[in-house]
């Protein structure tokens, strides 16, 4: 059966990388590898241009009717002064929360040949793989109460952080039925000694361990993780934790890895229907420039393959594909080193392309 993918560019880079990914989407349907129809929408500040609104009526009712969505990137300087509900990130959010997209996987993946381009030594990241299991609906992120108000005289800004047992539940399977897939070894992160939240969290991953009996569960307090992340990454297989403290510990993950130009992201509902975007931001600096790294979005794609259109054969020829083009020496400006040849946006789609045809 034919399938649909929601193709949401979004702003900065967003449009130019996106475009590589729909080229090797569409040779891939041409070659009869790939059964899908593909509709674009806007997201973002795009939405906001063209409906005023980050998240189009319109853009929600295609998310939802697709099996899948590949995402750009949303935001840009241009709309940091907007309210806060028209902004760019809204959009995102929208999507996440609109389609209960609660499991993001992060991969932090070192590339070997691009072992160069991390800032800590060779030896700490060769072979890095880990995968942070975010969770992305809920949490500070979304909790209620929330708001700026006055008090006592003065403006006060509030946020709550809460999870019910039931979400913390499920973020828990999902990371414990990847690490059966991987290394069973899930590292559940939080700051239980301090937030109550945390101590639930705790006290659910425990009990949903029990059905794992194959995987090992160990705790490490927020802060404790971004150190270890630094010192010595290689401890951990899967990394689960609440939405901000993902946020964080995905950032410093993925810089690990020397670029987070390379790597992907999924957003997952409990149907295996999801979201799949590039992990970096909108890059406004470089956009429209020509210099965008596409090789996340590319991998996102492979992504989509794995976990939503079930077509990993497809998927492991994008990351050969990838691999190849690495192995040729061919690099963006963010992963370039010497003894190699800088491309732009384009070639390297381009050439990722070539890969898959041969
Ligand atoms: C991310 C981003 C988003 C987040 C922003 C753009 C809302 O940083 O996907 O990690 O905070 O979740
Ligand atoms: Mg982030």
């Amino acid at each position: 059966m034919t399938q649909k993918i929601a193709i949401l560019p979004g702003d900065g880079i967003g449009p130019e990388i996106v475009a590589e990914a729909v080229k090797l989407i569409d040779f891939l349907k041409a070659e009869g590898s790939l059964d899908v129809i593909t509709e674009e929408a806007p997201v973002g500040g795009a939405g906001y241009d063209a409906a005023g609104d980050p998240l189009p009526e319109a853009t929600l009712k295609l998310a939802r009717e697709s099996d899948a969505i590949l995402l750009g990137a949303v935001g840009g300087p241009q709309y940091e002064s907007l309210p806060r509900d028209k902004r760019p990130e809204k959009g995102l959010l929208g999507l996440r929360s609109e389609l209960t997209l609660f499991s993001n996987l992060r991969p932090a993946i070192l590339y070997p040949q691009l072992a160069d381009a991390s800032s800590l030594k060779a030896e700490i990241v060769a072979g890095l793989d880990i995968m942070i299991v975010r969770e992305l609906t809920g949490g500070i992120y979304f909790g209620a109460p929330r708001g700026i108000e006055d008090r006592n005289g003065e403006r006060y800004g509030y946020n709550t952080a809460g999870y019910a047992e039931s979400e913390i539940e499920r973020i828990g399977r999902s990371a414990f039925d990847i690490a059966m897939k991987r290394g069973k070894s899930v590292c559940s992160v939080d700051k239980a000694n301090v937030l109550e939240v945390s101590e639930l969290w705790r006290e659910v991953m425990e009990r949903v361990a029990k059905d794992y009996p194959e995987v090992e569960l160990s705790h490490m307090y927020v802060d404790n993780a971004a150190m270890q992340l630094v010192k010595w990454p290689k401890q951990f297989d899967v990394m689960v934790t609440s939405n901000m403290f993902g946020d964080i510990l995905s950032d410093a993950a993925a810089m690990l890895t020397g670029s987070i130009g390379m790597l992907p992201s999924a957003s997952l509902d409990a149907n295996g229907k999801g979201m799949y975007e590039p992990i970096h931001g909108s890059a406004p600096d470089i956009a429209g420039k020509g210099v965008a790294n596409p090789l996340a979005t590319i991998l996102s794609v492979a992504m989509m393959l794995r976990y939503s259109l079930n077509n990993s054969a497809v998927a492991e020829r994008i990351e050969n594909a990838v691999g190849k083009v690495l192995d040729k020496g061919l690099r963006t400006p963010d992963i370039m080193s010497e003894g190699c040849e800088e491309v732009g946006t384009v070639a390297m789609g381009d050439a990722v392309l070539e890969a898959l045809k041969a």
